[in-house]
C-alpha cells in the first residue's frame, strides 16, 4: 500500500542519513595500528629534539628547564607565585612548612581581558604588574620583598632557572614585541615602571614542570608532569648525557618537551581530518600546535562545532539551519562538552545545554551532538595517552628495564572535568606500554605550588653557592 511504501521510504532516509553520519564519526576513530605508529613517531620527534644535530629542526621542542632535582621536603618559607597561561591568570602567596604536604596557599584570580592578551608587550607586563600590586596591597604585603616564582605556561628557551625566552605565544595569546624577549626581563621592566615595589624574581617555570614538581613533593616515584586543559604539554626526568644542548654527564634534568607542536611537519596528516585543518586555520597560530589542537580543551569545542557545521550543511542536523550561534566561535568550552558527555545526563538535559549554547535541537540532533562530542574526545585522549606511552616506554629502555614503574603528575581541565577523558587515556597507555606500570597523580593546584617549590629548591642552591 502507499502508506507502506511511505514508511520504507523514511525509513531507508534515515538509514541513509545514519550512514553518513557515521562516515563523518569513522574520521575520528583510530585502530590500535594507528596508535602505535603515534607512539612510534612521537618517539623519534623526543629523540630529534633532545639531539644537537636536529634539534634547530624539532617539532617537539624539548627544552632543558635546569631543574635538576625534586623537591626533597626541607623546602619551606614563604614565597609568591604568579600563574600566566592557563584558564585563569593567578597571583599566590604560598608557605610551605618543611615535611610533606605541608604547603599553605592564598591566591587572588584575576581576569586578563582579550584587547589585553593580544595587545602590546608592555600593556600585558604591566597589567600582570597591576595585579600583584592589587594582591599585595590585599594581603598586606606590600614592602615584604619575597622571591617570587613564575609560572609562564608558553614555550620558553632557558639558559638558567630565572632566564627565559618566549619561542612563541601559543593557546590564545598573541601580545607583541615579546616573542624573542625574556619574559623575566620584560617582568623585572615593568615592575620599574611602575615603581611602586621590589621583587625578587628567581624562577620561571612552565606548568607541566609546577605539576611535576607538586606531585614528586609527595610521590618520589613521579618523573613525569603532565597537562591537559586549555593547551596539551608534558615534561619529564631526563639523564643529563641524553641531552646534548646542555654541558654534564651526570644526574637527571627536567625537559620541557612542549609536545603541542608535535604534527607540525605534517607527520600525523594521515589521521588529520578537514575538520582539524578548518579549526588550525581559524586559530591565532595557523599551521602551529597541530597535536595539541587535536587533544586539548582550548580546540575540542573547535572541532565539534566544525563538525555540526557540516552536518547541518549535509541536512543531517538542526532542520539543515546553520545558526547565528553555530556560527560562533569558541562557544563550545570544556566545561559543555564535559556537561554533554556525562553518562548521568538524559538527553533532555543534552537539549537543554544546546538551548543554553542558543542551539535548537531536536531530540535526533542532541543524540548526534553527544555522538560527535564523543568522537573528538576520545580521539583526544587517544592521542594523549599514545604519547604517554612514547615518554615512558623511552624511560623504560633508557633505564634498561624489564619493567618501569612510575607516576605521572597530572592537572589540566580537560583531565580534571571531562567524565571520560582520563579513563581512555589510562586505557590507552596500558595498552601502548604494557612493560610499564603507571600511575596518575592529580596535582593539587600544581601550578602555584610547584613554582613556589622550585622557587625554594633555587633560593636554597643560591645561599649554598654564596656559602
Ligand atoms: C601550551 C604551551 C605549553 C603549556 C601547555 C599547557 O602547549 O605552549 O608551554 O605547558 O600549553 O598549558
Amino acid at each position: 500500500t502507499k502508506g507502506a511504501a511511505m514508511v520504507t521510504a523514511v525509513a531507508s532516509r534515515v538509514q541513509a542519513q545514519r550512514k553518513q553520519i557515521d562516515e563523518v564519526l569513522a574520521l575520528f576513530q583510530l585502530t590500535r595500528e594507528q596508535l602505535v605508529d603515534v607512539q612510534g613517531k612521537m618517539r623519534v620527534e623526543l629523540e630529534y629534539g633532545l639531539k644537537r644535530k636536529t634539534h634547530p629542526l624539532a617539532t617537539v621542542k624539548m627544552l632543558p628547564t635546569y631543574v635538576c632535582g625534586m623537591p626533597d621536603g626541607t623546602e619551606k618559607g614563604k614565597f609568591l607565585a604568579l600563574d600566566l597561561g592557563g584558564t585563569n591568570f593567578r597571583v599566590l602567596l604560598v608557605k610551605i612548612r618543611s615535611g610533606r604536604r605541608s604547603v599553605r596557599m592564598y591566591n587572588k584570580i584575576f581576569a586578563i581581558p582579550l584587547e589585553i592578551m593580544q595587545g602590546t608587550g608592555e600593556e600585558l607586563f604591566d597589567h600582570i604588574v597591576q595585579c600583584i600590586a592589587d594582591f599585595l596591597d590585599y594581603m598586606g604585603l606590600k614592602g615584604v620583598q619575597l622571591p617570587l616564582g613564575f609560572t609562564f605556561s608558553f614555550p620558553c628557551r632557558q639558559t638558567s632557572i630565572d632566564k627565559g625566552t618566549l619561542i612563541e605565544w601559543t593557546k590564545g595569546f598573541k601580545a607583541t614585541d615579546c616573542e624573542g624577549e625574556d619574559v623575566v626581563d620584560m617582568l623585572r621592566e615593568a615592575i620599574k615602571r611602575r615603581n611602586e615595589f621590589e621583587l625578587d624574581i628567581v624562577a620561571i617555570v612552565n606548568d607541566t614542570v609546577g605539576t611535576l614538581m607538586t606531585c614528586g613533593h609527595e610521590d618520589p616515584n613521579c618523573e613525569i608532569g603532565l597537562i591537559a586543559g586549555t593547551g596539551s604539554n608534558m615534561c619529564y626526568m631526563e639523564e643529563m648525557r641524553n641531552i646534548e644542548l646542555v654541558e654534564g654527564d651526570e644526574g637527571k634534568m627536567c625537559i620541557n618537551t612542549e609536545w603541542g607542536g608535535f604534527g607540525d611537519n605534517g607527520c600525523l596528516d594521515d589521521f588529520r581530518t578537514q575538520y582539524d585543518a578548518e579549526v588550525d586555520e581559524g586559530s591565532l597560530n595557523p599551521g602551529k600546535q597541530r597535536y595539541e589542537k587535536m587533544t586539548s580543551g582550548m580546540y575540542l569545542g573547535e572541532i565539534v562545532r566544525q563538525i555540526l557545521i557540516d552536518l547541518t550543511k549535509q541536512g543531517l542536523l538542526f532542520r539543515g539551519q546553520i545558526s547565528e550561534r553555530l556560527r560562533t566561535r569558541g562557544i563550545f568550552e570544556t566545561k559543555f562538552l564535559s556537561q554533554i558527555e556525562s553518562d548521568r545526563l538524559a538527553l533532555l538535559q543534552v537539549r537543554r545545554i544546546l538551548q543554553q549554547l542558543g542551539l535548537d535541537s531536536t531530540c535526533e540532533d542532541s543524540i548526534v551532538v553527544k555522538e560527535v562530542c564523543g568522537a573528538v574526545s576520545r580521539r583526544a585522549a587517544q592521542l594523549c595517552g599514545a604519547g604517554l606511552a612514547a615518554i615512558v616506554e623511552k624511560r623504560r629502555e633508557d633505564q634498561g628495564l624489564e619493567h618501569l614503574k612510575i607516576t605521572v603528575g597530572v592537572d589540566g581541565t580537560l583531565y580534571k572535568l571531562h567524565p571520560h577523558f582520563s579513563r581512555i587515556l589510562q586505557e590507552t597507555v596500558k595498552e601502548l606500554a604494557p612493560r610499564c606500570d603507571v600511575a596518575f597523580l592529580l596535582s593539587e593546584d600544581g601550578s602555584g605550588k610547584g613554582a613556589a617549590l622550585i622557587t625554594a629548591v633555587a633560593k636554597r642552591l643560591q645561599h649554598a653557592w654564596k656559602e
